[in-house]
């Protein structure tokens, strides 16, 4: 291993080899050096692990903390979206995510049961329904369209909003709230404004179901006497922020990448079989949720350097979903490729709550969407596409598509 590449100096950002690829200066550090001391923005050194082996190994091992401000306490970033030195607390109540056993492991116990293989699989019919009906509604369009407010934004949310019990009627407030909220820069005012109009709102919410539960997550965990309010309303942010945003992200970026990658879009057409593979691909491929900060809570061994006690770590799913010791060819995008193991959902106790909830979403949009507009393309060239390059979910803003005709 050759150890000729300098330090980072901040986060390589700049998507300088192609919209779906890592930044450059990511792939270099993985091959020099898979776990790298990296400068952060206000100056102290943290970490920055990029390796398959060192990232899996990493997220298995609690004594990296995920205890994280995310922002909207009261200790500002001296530079937003990135954290300081020191590990933030308290964490605001109900974000398990940003949590470590007991805590973590007390509020994701509550919710297992509503997202085990077996619920999702009873709802895929239904979730299959949904996509249709949207994509009736969007055959009814006269193209040139924008895929992400016409299908790939309603379908997560019509499902989550169905599962939480929340009413999609309401969506302006929390698809608008939850992208301000993923804006990389976003000042911290304007971040903690919209997290407060959403939390006001879910708060009146699971206060209203507390007092009479329905048929829903929300009211079930409302049920659960040792649940405070604002726990309630912590869980119900996480689950409707990550409910939404992420499979959206999937859905138009996946649809960006096979128009992109005509040969594979073609064999997925032919060959609807290999769709559970293909989205598998598309999750390595693509990684939209790339970046997550960790802690270290002691001196920890890793990948062969010694991370101190107290050293922010940054990892990048993306850089590892793309390491060629793990995955062959891992630039290629290929439908065929078995990529299970692709670490896009995380991995360890944090690993995606709603991943099988996710696939499902996929297979059926992705199923539907290809039989029903057989010759979908871009409707302007690829390099105008808005990349989502200022967010912390990756994806497009827009992606303005047409076709000629559709099908039944
Ligand atoms: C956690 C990715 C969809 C709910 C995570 C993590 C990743 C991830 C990487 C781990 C975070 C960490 O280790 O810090 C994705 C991707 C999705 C997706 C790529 C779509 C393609 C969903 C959906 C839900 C969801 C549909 C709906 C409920 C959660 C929750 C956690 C989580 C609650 C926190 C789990 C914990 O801390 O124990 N997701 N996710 N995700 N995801 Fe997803």
């Amino acid at each position: 291993m050759t150890r000729t590449v300098p330090i980072p100096d901040g986060l390589p950002m700049e998507r300088d080899a192609g919209p779906f690829d890592p930044p450059r200066q990511i792939t270099l550090l993985r091959e020099a050096r898979p776990v790298s001391p990296m400068v952060f923005p206000d100056g102290h050194q943290g970490w920055l692990v990029t390796g398959y082996d060192a990232v899996r190994r990493l997220m298995a091992d609690t004594r990296f903390s995920s205890r994280q401000d995310i922002g909207i306490l009261h200790i500002p970033y001296e530079t937003p979206g990135m954290p300081a030195a020191t590990e933030p607390s308290p964490q605001p109540p109900g974000m398990f995510i940003a949590m470590d056993p007991p805590d973590h492991t007390r509020l994701r116990r509550k919710l297992t049961g509503a997202f085990t293989v077996k619920r999702m699989k009873q709802l895929e019919e239904h979730i299959i329904d949904i996509v249709e009906r949207q994509l009736d509604e969007l055959a009814r369009l006269t193209p040139p369209v924008d895929l992400v407010r016409e299908f790939a934004l309603p379908v997560p949310s019509l499902v989550i909003c169905e599962l939480l019990g929340v009413p999609y009627a309401d969506r302006e407030n929390f698809q608008a709230n939850s992208a301000k909220f993923l804006v990389r820069d976003q000042k911290l005012e304007e971040k903690i404004a919209a997290y407060t109009e959403l939390s006001t709102y879910l708060s009146e919410l699971v206060t209203r179901k507390r007092a009479v539960p329905g048929e829903d997550i929300l009211s079930d965990l409302a049920r659960h006497d040792d649940l405070t309010i604002e726990e309630l309303t912590g869980i119900a942010f996480l689950l409707l922020l990550a409910g939404h945003e992420t499979t959206a992200n999937m859905l138009a970026l996946g649809t960006f990448a096979l128009l992109e990658h005509p040969e594979q879009l073609a064999e997925l057409r032919a060959d609807p079989d290999l769709l559970p593979d293909a989205v598998e691909e598309l999750l390595r491929y693509l990684s939209i949720a790339d970046i997550f900060f960790r802690y270290a809570t002691e001196d920890i061994e890793l990948g062969g350097e010694t991370i101190p006690e107290g050293s922010t770590v940054i990892v990048s799913l993306l850089a590892a979903n793309r390491d060629p010791l793990r995955f062959d060819n891992p630039d290629t995008l290929d439908v065929h490729r078995k990529a299970r193991g692709h670490l896009s959902f995380g991995h360890g106790i944090h690993q995606c709550l709603g991943q099988q909830l996710a696939r499902i979403e996929m297979r059926a949009g992705f199923a539907g969407l290809l039989r029903r507009f057989p010759t979908l393309e871009l409707a302007v060239p690829a390099g105008e596409v808005k990349l989502k390059t200022d967010m912390n979910i990756y994806g497009v803003h827009e992606l303005p598509v047409t076709w000629t005709e559709t099908a039944p």
